[in-house]
């Protein structure tokens, strides 16, 4: 049976099952109905999460800088780019996978992993970022170091310290493998594995995960009652002193700063991509969207909670040569708006997303 086939049974069987939860309703008078209506809700969001995944860009975004033209997203493509994701095939042990540095419950950061935590244990010297909205990137990583979300995945498949495998290796792997044949086949119309096709796939996955269904996005979009009056405070706040810098709607403009974590950084940042030295400890400056689910913060993971890293900007911003002179002597807050602050950050988190099931591991 078709996957189109597959749904329109569900349909047929949500309709059956709502027809009898109706006469039951009918039966036990109307304090079943609203019960009845979150049951449909939760019955035709699982459905819906069953449709094939497609890319489309948010109602007043940008402009995305991937071309997907170039690299349709289909459903066979789509499953195995989640299927690659998954597959801990793709370290050198088979240990490590990139969903175990990226989990989706942490809106693909790694929850409480101050850096990065890989193969044989080892620890690398950056934090694991979340995973979504990267086809609007202009570059990836904390210092931009690589340009295309096509070739990122080489980065940690090659990184010594997180999967420390080679590109040739994990095809030949997959190669022997038929369930992979046939997946690979699905995907690209041909019989064939190889690293272009991979990466297509991956990046099918990642490049598709958008995160636009926060309480803010709803706010934004016209619904007032989405955030509360301190929310609504905060998001004033943020407007004022913050967004400079983690611009709407993506929450960032894509620039490299320094926000004066240290009076001597120890990582160059930035400056180890284009060796100038006014790029020294400059870091992408990160998106806040889901930022509640992603702890710890900052390049190295170094605060644990969001209302350290608020007070950071408060109280403890350092002078150094590249400190951003707009954060020069920190910002000014009180008790209040730090809150504010605070509770604006965390109407940013995305429940949908993070539970799509579309993105979470297939069950086989
Ligand atoms: C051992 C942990 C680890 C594994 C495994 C891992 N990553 Fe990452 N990932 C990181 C870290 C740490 C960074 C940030 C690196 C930096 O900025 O220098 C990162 C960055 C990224 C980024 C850039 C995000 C951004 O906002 O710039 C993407 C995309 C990504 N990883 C995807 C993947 C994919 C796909 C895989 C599997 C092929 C994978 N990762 C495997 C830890 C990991
Ligand atoms: C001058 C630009 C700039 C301004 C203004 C600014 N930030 Fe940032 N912010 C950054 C940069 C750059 C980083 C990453 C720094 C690093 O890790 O080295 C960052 C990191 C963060 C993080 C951590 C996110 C993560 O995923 O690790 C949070 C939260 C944050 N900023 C909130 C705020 C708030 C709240 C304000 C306003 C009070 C603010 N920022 C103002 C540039 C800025």
């Amino acid at each position: 049976m078709s996957v189109r086939g597959i749904v329109a049974g569900v349909r047929v069987w949500i309709a059956g099952a709502l027809v009898a939860a109706l006469l039951v309703a009918v039966l036990a008078g109307t304090g079943a109905r609203a019960s009845i209506g979150n049951a449909r809700d939760r019955l035709i969001e699982t459905v819906e999460s069953w449709r094939a995944p497609s890319f489309a860009v948010p109602a007043g975004w940008p402009k995305p800088v991937y071309d997907f033209s170039g690299n349709p997203v289909t459903r066979a493509g789509f499953a195995l780019g989640r299927r690659l994701f998954y597959d801990p095939q793709l370290s050198r042990d088979g240990s490590t996978s990139c969903a175990s540095c990226h989990q989706q419950f942490a809106a693909f950061a790694h929850y409480d992993h101050p850096v990065s935590h890989g193969i044989r244990n080892q620890n690398g010297t950056r934090n694991a970022p979340g995973l979504f909205n990267l086809a609007w990137q202009p570059a990836l990583m904390w210092d931009g170091s690589v340009h295309h979300l096509e070739v990122q995945p080489l980065a940690p498949i090659s990184n010594p310290v997180e999967m420390d495998e080679s590109i040739e290796h994990v095809v030949a792997k997959l190669s022997a493998d038929d369930t992979y044949k046939k997946d690979f086949a699905a995907a690209f119309g041909s019989p064939g594995i190889d690293s272009q096709r991979l990466l297509k796939a991956m990046t099918q996955f990642v490049g598709t995960m958008v995160s636009a269904g926060s309480r803010y996005d709803r706010y934004t979009r016209g619904e007032p009652d989405a955030l509360t009056a301190t929310e609504r405070d905060g998001l004033a706040l943020f407007r004022a002193r913050c967004a400079s810098c983690h611009a709407e709607p993506l929450l960032t403009d894509f620039s490299y700063r320094n926000n004066g974590l240290d009076a001597a950084p120890r990582d160059r940042g930035r400056e180890t991509v284009t060796a100038k030295e006014g790029d020294f400890a400059r870091f992408r400056v990160p998106s806040l969207r889901n930022v509640a689910l992603t702890p710890p913060y900052m390049h190295d993971g170094r605060y644990d909670t969001l209302e350290q890293v608020v007070d950071h900007y408060a109280d403890t911003v350092q002078p150094s040569p590249t400190l951003d002179p707009q954060l020069a002597g920190g910002v000014t807050l009180d008790a209040a708006q730090r809150a504010a602050l605070v509770a604006f950050l965390k109407s940013l988190s995305d429940e949908r997303f993070v539970h799509d099931r579309r993105y979470a591991e297939a069950r086989r």
